[in-house]
């Protein structure tokens, strides 16, 4: 399997020695849930989280995604345990700019402090000295992204790059003003924003990502925590003998070089799965089908959102 991950070929984050396969995985669904609180506490089979993560790298995933606030702190604590210490080809991506509340909620965290905090956290959670890349994740509305200059938290990041704590950043659920604006304040590396087959409302940033070579990381690339459905994923895939998971991930490496995919599973089952649709080659009439599937509001369009 190792040979087949890098099928999907390789990205290298702009200005940076850190190169990654295009499948990569997401870690927020290691942590647990307690009743309405997503993402929270312990998961149910720890002991199949760590197994997880540890196939995934040994089948050639040198891209992890994570945060802190999964769990909270959880999520990289079993990172650490089961993958530490880490192998050099390893990037683990991270992101700040929320905290949890006690009921679960995600609340904007982006004073000084609780950045500083939140990069501390991560360090210390992950067991490492400076973290590859740190996303800021802005969330200036629990809805998406929103306006909102996000110069002064931006700042701060810079400054815990400067000191060697933090090696590249990124953004998440920005808009393109807000991409605009970071890119003047810091080099970024990756945007990591909600995209899939039914959610494409940066299609233009992607290319635009594409042309100045900045990686682009569609978060809840399977439509997060209500997978995709729909009749017509479900027939390009018995089409082409595959699963409707794997053609929406063969779909995002196929819609732009610079898509890195981050499928998020706390099952083996899954992750073997969504591994394979690296090897699934989409012909372009079944690409065109599916470039023309409904967009939100529809019924196809996934519920849930981080924020
Ligand atoms: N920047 C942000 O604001 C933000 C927001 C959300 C997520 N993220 C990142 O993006 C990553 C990916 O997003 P995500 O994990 O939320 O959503 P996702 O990858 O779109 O989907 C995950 C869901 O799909 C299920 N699933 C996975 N593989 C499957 C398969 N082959 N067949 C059927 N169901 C399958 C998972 O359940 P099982 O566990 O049962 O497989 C889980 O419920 C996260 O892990 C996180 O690192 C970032």
């Amino acid at each position: 399997m190792h040979q087949e991950v890098c099928k999907a070929g390789s990205f290298a984050l702009p200005g940076s020695s850190l190169r990654v396969n295009r499948m990569g995985y997401g870690a927020m669904q290691l942590a647990g849930r307690d009743g309405n609180k997503l993402v929270w506490g312990p998961p149910r089979d720890v002991d199949e989280a760590m197994a997880v993560l540890r196939e995934a790298v040994a089948s050639g995933v040198n891209h992890i995604d994570t945060s802190d606030y999964y769990g909270p702190h959880v999520t990289n604590q079993i990172i650490r345990r089961a993958l530490s210490p880490y192998g050099d080809d390893l990037v683990i991506v991270t992101k700040v700019g929320a905290r949890r509340g006690k009921d679960g909620s995600w609340i904007p965290a982006f004073s000084r402090e609780e950045l500083m905090g939140a990069v501390q956290d991560n360090l210390r959670n992950l067991g490492l000295d400076a973290l590859d890349v740190v996303n800021l994740r802005s969330l200036f509305s629990v809805h998406g992204p929103a306006e909102g200059s996000i110069e002064e938290p931006l700042t701060v990041l810079a400054e815990l790059q400067q000191k060697g704590l933090i090696r590249h950043i990124g953004l998440s659920n920005v808009t393109p003003a807000q991409v605009a604006e970071g890119r003047r304040i810091v080099p970024i590396v990756c945007v990591q924003n909600q995209y899939n087959l039914a959610h494409r409302a940066d299609d233009a940033l992607i290319a635009d990502l594409a042309r100045d070579g900045i990686a682009y990381v569609p978060f809840f690339p399977l439509g997060g925590f209500t997978p995709l459905q729909s009749t017509a994923l479900s027939e390009a895939a018995s089409h082409l003998v595959a699963t409707p998971m794997q053609v929406a991930l063969a779909w995002l490496l196929q819609r732009s070089p610079n898509i890195l995919v981050i499928p998020g599973t706390s099952s083996l089952k899954h992750l073997r799965e969504n591994l394979e649709a690296v090897t699934l080659q989409i012909p372009a009439k079944v690409l065109a089908d599916l470039d023309s599937l409904p967009q939100p509001g529809s019924a196809l369009a996934a519920a849930g959102s981080e924020s």
